[in-house]
């Protein structure tokens, strides 16, 4: 296991250029199985994740060929209704192959996504939305079976008590498109993860009104065809640079973000005192920058994302002053608390608010990531920390990460990858220094 060696303190400087979205290109590749035509996805995130959902595919006996690190071809000829639980087990956004399954070969066995770190997440409102449009949903043996054969098109609300769901959405939509009558999708989620995946199922042939609205009406269509789609920038990657600068002082130049879609996060950003200017596709961020105290609470798009709360967490740490993060979506995300707290962080939870009085400094010490965000959060922390900082279990940020030790280091930060073993190698030789 990999794990990240830090040397923090540096001011990050220079360009960097974002990657495609993972939690948009997940669905995307699930949309494919709509047809049995080709698609091809351009601009895909080389991540752990994406190879975990090209494997699925594959299992499930579509022809799915890499034709770049950043491009794949995608042939779902014939295909089997059914996931391997070794697969499916492994990432959560399995979960939107129900839509695709359902609506093109009118059943679907999936095995129901296990735990997860960051709290609670079942599956309620997928089935809701399922059995909304006329299908039967079964939760047996940890499985979900789903027979399709009477599906119609119906008005449903999807909206659940913390809100849209996002992957919800997706299912309901992908079962939608092809299913016969028209469908009202209310409360539906409008992350721009969610418009990328209306725009690729509309060039597929599609009908769908109300995209990027909470409200999505659709008429499903007989068959969809292939199409070649290039995946979004990813929102969530972009506002961890922007934090990593805000964090280091640096003075860098974020390529490639669609503004539009880092909704409040920009504005939360301007008010908290951050010094930067948008240009066209960019984020100049100016190393000038005075930070006051944050008061940020995650909401659905277009509120502040979920996924940017831990890294604003490790941000508020070393803001002077007192801040308060109050996670909506998530309520128990606090994994990375414990953590910080170990760099000499001043956090105390108070229900799903973390109270943060900002210190002068962090400083360097072995932590470990819980989950994705939680790893980004530690790293951030590690380039702002004086000294070492050790993070463990990196191969949560392969999952969401593309190349980010390089392009940290491109933007002149000093950041390893290491094998386990070479931590517990510095901790017994700073002890026997120490002896
Ligand atoms: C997506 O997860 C993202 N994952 C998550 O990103 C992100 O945190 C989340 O949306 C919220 O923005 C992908 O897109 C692959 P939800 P999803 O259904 O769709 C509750 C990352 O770090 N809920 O929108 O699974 C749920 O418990 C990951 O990249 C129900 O109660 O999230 C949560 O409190 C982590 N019943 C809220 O709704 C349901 O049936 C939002 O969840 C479904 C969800």
């Amino acid at each position: 296991m990999d794990i990240f060696r830090i040397c923090g303190g540096l001011a990050l400087r220079g360009e960097v250029k974002v990657s495609g979205s993972k939690n948009s290109a997940l669905p995307l590749f699930a949309a494919s199985l709509l047809t049995d035509d080709e698609t091809i996805l351009e601009n895909v995130p080389d991540l752990s994740d994406i190879n975990f959902m090209a494997e699925i595919l594959t299992e499930m006996g579509a022809e799915v060929y890499r034709i770049d690190s950043n491009s794949w071809k995608i042939r779902p000829t014939s295909i089997v209704p059914y996931a391997p639980y070794e697969l499916v087990r492994k990432m959560r956004a399995s979960i939107c192959l129900l839509g695709p399954l359902v609506a093109r070969l009118k059943k679907a066995e999936i095995p129901m996504p296990g735990g997860c770190v960051i709290g609670n997440r079942p599956i309620d409102l997928h089935v809701r939305a399922l059995q909304g449009l006329g299908a039967d949903v079964q939760l047996s043996g940890g499985i979900v079976k789903v027979d399709g054969k009477n599906i119609f098109g119906n008005s449903i609300f999807i909206g659940g008590r913390h809100g849209s769901t996002v992957t919800g959405t997706a299912n309901a939509i992908m079962l939608a498109v092809l299913t016969p009558g028209h469908s009202v999708l209310e409360g539906s989620a409008c992350e721009p993860e969610i418009t990328d995946l209306c725009n690729m199922l509309v060039k597929m042939g599609a009908k769908i009104e109300g995209i990027g609205s909470h409200l999505l009406k659709i008429e499903g269509v007989n068959k969809l065809h292939g199409c070649r789609h290039t995946v979004i920038p990813d929102r969530i990657e972009a506002g961890t640079y922007m934090i990593a600068g805000a964090m280091t002082g640096g003075d860098l130049t974020i390529n490639g973000i669609e503004h539009a879609h880092m909704g409040s996060f920009l504005d939360l950003l301007k008010s908290s005192g951050l010094n930067f200017t948008l240009n066209e596709n960019k984020i100049q961020i100016n190393d000038n920058s005075t930070l006051n105290p944050l008061e940020v609470v995650t909401l659905p798009f277009p509120g502040f994302p979920t996924d940017l709360q831990a890294q604003i967490c490790a941000l508020a740490s070393v803001t002077p002053g007192l801040s308060v993060i109050t996670e909506r979506v998530y309520p128990s995300r606090f994994m990375h608390v414990p953590e910080l707290l170990r760099m000499g962080a001043h956090i105390s939870l108070e229900g799903s608010s973390a109270i943060i009085r900002g210190s002068q400094k962090l400083t360097g010490a072995p932590v470990m990531a819980s989950d994705l965000r939680a790893s980004a959060a530690l790293i951030l922390a590690g380039l702002e920390a004086t000294g070492e900082t050790w993070v463990q279990r990196i191969y949560h940020l392969d999952r969401g990460y593309e190349n980010f030790e390089q392009k940290l280091t491109q933007l002149g930060a000093y950041v390893e990858r290491l094998p386990e073993s070479e931590l517990s190698k510095s901790i017994s030789s700073s002890n026997n220094l120490i002896n």
